[in-house]
């Protein structure tokens, strides 16, 4: 119920032009973001026809619900994935069902078409022509990407084995490929649903979207390594990291929200993951100079961002106040840089991957390059050369991701790396303290006890020594 109330709720707001779906789906801290934006998505296309529905088989004075709430209910009732809650709105959507289909099934006959998607509006349905692959990561901590790519085969899909180039991307219905950039990734026909495939259900495959592959795969840390990730929940970064560590090592994972850690609990437990050490913490409290981070020498930093490059194609019709988006995107990209700032004060750290799902260069190569030039012990990796597309200049050693030109959602990626131990090192850890403290104590220890020695040897020998010294001239 709660998903329904909250995905009203953000369509009224919406239809009222109180701000853009994105922005209030972000802000609605809903514990599953990605199921309450896609709900609010694609209720909000079939607006028009639910409306039609709803009015024709006056639903509203039957039920008492308003007509948002109804939108939503109706949308899942009769063209998403059935009514999700238990409770009352069940009960109720239930008693209706066979009314409202009835009069679904109408308006198909009247407009002369056979599919839901046919009665969308036209401007919806062109721009629904641009659509994503489905991208399946294959879970190495679980199978191999032979296997997956045996099982899909068995499964009635057609193996088209390696794509060379971003066209061989473009793929038919059960057809399916693996990437060209990303080993563990395979490539399905967009909207290819897996959700109830048993590969996905077992932890063997992560539905992720390739952009969001690339920060895991770009920190690449052994295994045995220590890592953290920084603000991590849901998880599927998390679970790629340990997938690439092949869990071994050490794997912090921190963030601030207690139902997202949930979730990412139950995902990671059922993607194998054991290596982490999950922490409902802010990570700006952190201590760089804990004892038990010490070796951390990878940090992957995916902090919550505007969501301006995740795509709800032809949906967000509503345009945003300007003035209060960028009053957002600057505390974003506050909150940002002391995130930046903060994890590079990690004593031992090497390499740090900053990766955003935003498409606005304050969020992005701003945030970098201050960060950059307030710790200038750390310098830009220039990454993937074969990446099509580049960081906005001068930072083109970074990634950006986008629907036209990598087939992805918009996103950003940079990674960042130790070049000098001199500058923007933290103050050592007590640890640290102890041992230096020690290790003079035990080099001035040897040079006493020498020039102990030397002063009480035995009087013969120095007057051996002395006789043989050679004359003076
Ligand atoms: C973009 S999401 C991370 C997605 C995640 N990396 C993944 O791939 O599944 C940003 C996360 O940062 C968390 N967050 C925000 N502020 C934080 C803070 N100060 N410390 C830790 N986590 C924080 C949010 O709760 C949210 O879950």
């Amino acid at each position: 119920m709660a998903l329904y109330a909250k995905a009203a709720d953000i369509l009224e707001k919406v239809e009222s032009k109180q701000g853009a779906v994105k922005t209030l789906v972000f802000e609605s801290k809903f514990q599953n973001i990605k199921q309450l934006f896609a709900l609010v998505c694609e209720t909000q296309k079939y607006s028009s026809v639910l409306q039609e529905l709803i009015e024709s088989t006056k639903l509203l004075k039957q039920t008492k619900v308003k007509m948002t709430q109804a939108k939503v209910l109706v949308y899942d009732l009769l063209i998403g994935q059935g009514i999700k809650c238990g409770g009352p709105w069940k009960v109720m959507m239930t008693k209706h069902r066979a009314r409202l289909e009835a009069a679904l099934a109408r308006m198909k006959i009247k407009q002369k078409v056979t599919k839901n998607r046919d009665l969308l509006p036209s401007s919806v349905q062109q721009a629904e022509g641009v659509l994503l692959p489905r991208y399946v990561r294959v879970n190495t901590l679980k199978t191999t990407v032979d296997d997956a790519v045996d099982y899909f085969k068995r499964d009635g899909f057609s193996y088209l084995g390696e794509a060379n180039r971003l066209d061989d991307l473009d793929l038919k219905a059960k057809s399916f490929v693996r990437d060209l950039h990303l080993s563990d990734l395979l490539v399905f026909a967009p909207k290819t649903e897996f959700h109830e495939h048993f590969l996905y259900k077992a932890g063997h495959i992560i539905l992720q979207d390739k952009a969001s592959c690339l920060p895991a795969f770009l920190l690449n840390p052994p295994a045995n390594s220590h890592v953290i990730d920084a603000c991590a929940a849901p998880g599927n970064k998390t679970s790629h990291l340990a997938a690439i560590m092949k869990n071994k090592g050490r794997l912090f994972a921190f963030d601030l929200d207690a139902k997202r850690l949930s979730t990412m609990s139950t995902l990671l437990l059922r993607a194998g993951v054991r290596c982490h050490q999950l922490a409902h913490q802010d990570f700006l409290k952190v201590d760089p100079s804990d004892p038990q981070y010490k070796d951390v020498e990878y940090v992957l930093l995916d902090p919550s961002c505007s969501g301006s490059g995740m795509v709800c194609l032809g949906t967000d019709a509503s345009p945003p106040d300007p003035e209060r988006e960028q009053r957002r995107l600057g505390n974003l990209a506050a909150f940002q840089l002391r995130c930046l700032n903060h994890a590079l004060g990690f004593p031992r750290l090497q390499r740090l991957v900053y990766s955003t799902c935003s498409v606005h260069t304050e969020e992005n190569e701003k945030v970098v390059a201050a960060g950059l030039q307030q710790n200038p012990g750390f310098r830009l990796v220039h990454l993937l050369p074969v990446w099509p597309e580049r960081g906005l200049q001068p930072l083109s050693q970074c990634l950006r991701a986008s629907t036209t030109k990598t087939l992805t959602h918009g996103f950003f990626v940079a990674l960042l790396e130790r070049h000098s131990d001199a500058v923007s090192r933290a103050p050592p850890s007590l640890e640290e303290c102890s041992r230096d403290i020690f290790a003079i104590f035990f080099f001035n220890l040897q040079f006493f006890l020498k020039i102990y020695i030397l002063n009480n040897a035995p009087a013969k020998k120095r007057k051996r020594k002395k006789k043989r010294a050679p004359p003076m001239q």
